[in-house]
């Protein structure tokens, strides 16, 4: 019998959860927003500028620090400037459905930016600021971006005389190249105007981001939402994180993120709270101040981030008042009860987990502020979704026996495509009816989802999710690497770190020296978050007789297990 925590919030938005189950549609809530009426859609329209004309223009929409800049922004202030943006991009060209990409470190300017390419009928792409060449290449090459926003500072990460779909590079700086296709940010932005006949009105299924996520096999996949995704946004805000227009709420994921997109920009706006936003790294102290500084109330953020803060010393956090919380929530990964004990004796309240993709777009399984938890489970089922266990035929399992955790198509946030890979989409929906998540887990009879791992390759570490495949092809470009196999390893802080076996070319040592030099290879070429913390040298590597590593006898070697059906492998 597990544990079960009864709520502690009973002015909860979400109420009835087991009437609304049955109930709930999601049409009955196209009502509130501003399209239903005047039949323009559009994303950023309804983040910003509807606020501003239901009278609340003055009120905070964005509050940035990091360790040098403090602003403020309101509601109205940016509706004025992601306009101007829209602006900027219309004046260089930018098409409805072009994509535009932003790659830059958080600040206020990639907020406007990436809310001005929406408003311009763009589809946005933001990347992440540790994104090094040849993630950027990859990604910049698969979608064909027109036109990226970037700081002169990560100008050499982007390989663009040998990308010939981009053409305008927007610098945020000061130091913008008088030849080739650099535009100055600061200098298109104040040739614009603030009025609003740059909106490009769209329909609810016109393309809005473009997020890039890995699989287990191939290259990073080019997942794309639309417009109609905000009825989910709007809605699990409302349900889950709990928000009221005066909440001050930190998402604390980096909009590179799917995370930082759906509840670090689309989720809050929309419901028109103010939106913290902190520059720079992780640090303990910082974190805590920005919860005391911003009275922040609800918080979202992840399993390795609370293990961290978990591991400072007690005396860090009795130096901050953090009593503004009023509501804790996390994703990304499996939140440990453990951590939801600390997160009570600490902060007096629970963290709630929530279960999504970057496919499904926006949460599909959580805990609720009126619900009772169940701690170690991702709760249940937002109402309007139906999710469900199921084996490889399709068929539902009954309470407590693992399988396939699929959730039935039809949610307003799901994927619409992979981009130009119809075949990749395709998988995700083999069983007619279902989207197969790639996760494995079982439900309780309490209708409770419990997580039990991923049954494909794919390494959720520090709850970012990095594909073996990206990791193995470029390890095998340093010149010592004959063979890479990648898998993920548990690790108590990090959930998983990404582990590398390799076999070297003649005439390499296994030294500690050549693993240094293999790591800052990767941490140099793809990006800090995909460098194997772990490097374990082998002679050769377990392969399929089409040549192929097998990662599955990798982990069974790691964890000391049986490696199980080792038919179709080449044992010379
Ligand atoms: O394995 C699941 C894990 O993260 C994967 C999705 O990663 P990504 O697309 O990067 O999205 C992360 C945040 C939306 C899932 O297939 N995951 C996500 N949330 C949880 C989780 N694992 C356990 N518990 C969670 N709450």
């Amino acid at each position: 019998m597990s544990e079960i925590l009864q709520p502690q919030q009973s002015d909860a938005q979400l109420k009835n959860y087991d009437q609304l189950k049955e109930t709930f549609h999601w049409d009955d809530i196209h009502s509130v927003f501003s399209w239903h009426e005047t039949g323009n859609v559009n994303m950023a329209y309804e983040c910003i500028d509807r606020h501003v004309d239901d009278g609340r223009g003055d009120h905070p929409a964005l509050r940035y620090a990091d360790s040098s800049r403090e602003e403020t922004y309101t509601f109205a202030d940016l509706k004025g400037a992601t306009n101007q943006a829209a602006h900027m991009f219309r004046r260089l060209e930018v098409a409805k459905g072009d994509r535009v990409f932003i790659f830059m470190p958080r600040s206020p300017e990639l907020y406007i930016s990436l809310l001005g390419a929406i408003k311009a009928g763009a589809v946005a792409g933001p990347l992440f600021e540790a994104f090094m060449n040849e993630a950027v290449r990859s990604r910049l090459e698969d979608s064909e971006a027109s036109t990226i926003v970037t700081t002169p500072e990560l100008l050499e990460r982007i390989p663009y005389t040998d990308l010939p779909h981009l053409n305008k590079i927007i610098l945020v700086g000061d130091q913008v190249p008088q030849d080739g296709p650099f535009y100055s940010y600061f200098n298109e932005m104040k040739a614009s105007p603030t009025t609003d006949d740059a909106i490009e009105w769209v329909s609810l299924e016109d393309g809005m981001i473009l997020h890039y996520t890995s699989g287990s096999t191939g290259k990073p996949k080019g997942v794309y939402h639309v417009h109609h995704a905000m009825i989910q946004h709007y809605q699990t805000a409302k349900w889950v994180l709990d928000l009221h227009e005066d909440d001050v709420f930190w998402c604390t994921a980096d909009p590179g993120w799917v995370t930082g997109t759906s509840y670090g920009i689309f989720g809050p706006w929309l419901n028109g709270v103010t939106n913290i936003v902190r520059g720079g790294r992780f640090s303990p102290d910082d974190w805590y101040h920005t919860i005391e500084k911003q009275r922040v109330t609800v918080w979202y953020s992840a399993p390795t981030a609370f293990r961290m803060l978990m591991a400072a010393p007690k005396e860090i956090i009795e130096k901050y008042d953090l009593s503004s919380l009023r509501h804790i929530l996390s994703v990304g990964e499996p939140l440990n009860p453990e951590v939801v004990r600390w997160g009570w004796e600490v902060f007096g309240l629970r963290i709630h987990d929530t279960w999504w993709m970057t496919e499904t777009g926006a949460m599909l399984i959580c805990n609720y502020p009126s619900e009772p938890i169940k701690p170690g489970s991702m709760g249940k089922p937002i109402p309007g979704v139906h999710a469900a266990i199921i084996d490889d035929q399709g068929k539902e399992l009954p309470p407590n026996e693992m399988g396939n955790l699929a959730v039935q198509t039809g949610w307003p946030a799901q994927m619409r495509k992979i981009w130009k890979n119809e075949t990749k989409f395709n998988e995700y929906f083999s069983i007619p009816g279902w989207y197969i998540s790639g996760d494995t887990a079982f439900r309780d009879e309490d209708g409770y989802f419990w997580f039990q791992g991923r049954n494909d390759d794919v390494i959720v570490t520090a709850g970012e999710r990095v594909g073996p495949f990206e990791i193995e092809s470029k390890l095998v470009e340093h010149p010592s690497v004959a063979e890479a196999g990648v898998i993920g390893k548990p690790d108590e802080m990090r959930g998983h770190i990404i582990k590398a076996f390799i076999a070297v070319r003649d005439g390499y040592e296994h030294s500690d020296e050549l693993k240094e030099e293999i790591r800052s290879y990767i941490k140099n070429e793809l990006s800090a978050h995909s460098v194997p913390r772990e490097i374990e040298f082998k002679e050769t590597l377990p392969k399929t007789r089409s040549g192929k590593i097998m990662r599955r006898v990798l982990k069974a070697w790691e964890l000391d297990e049986p490696a199980g059906d080792l038919s179709t492998m080449d044992d010379n």
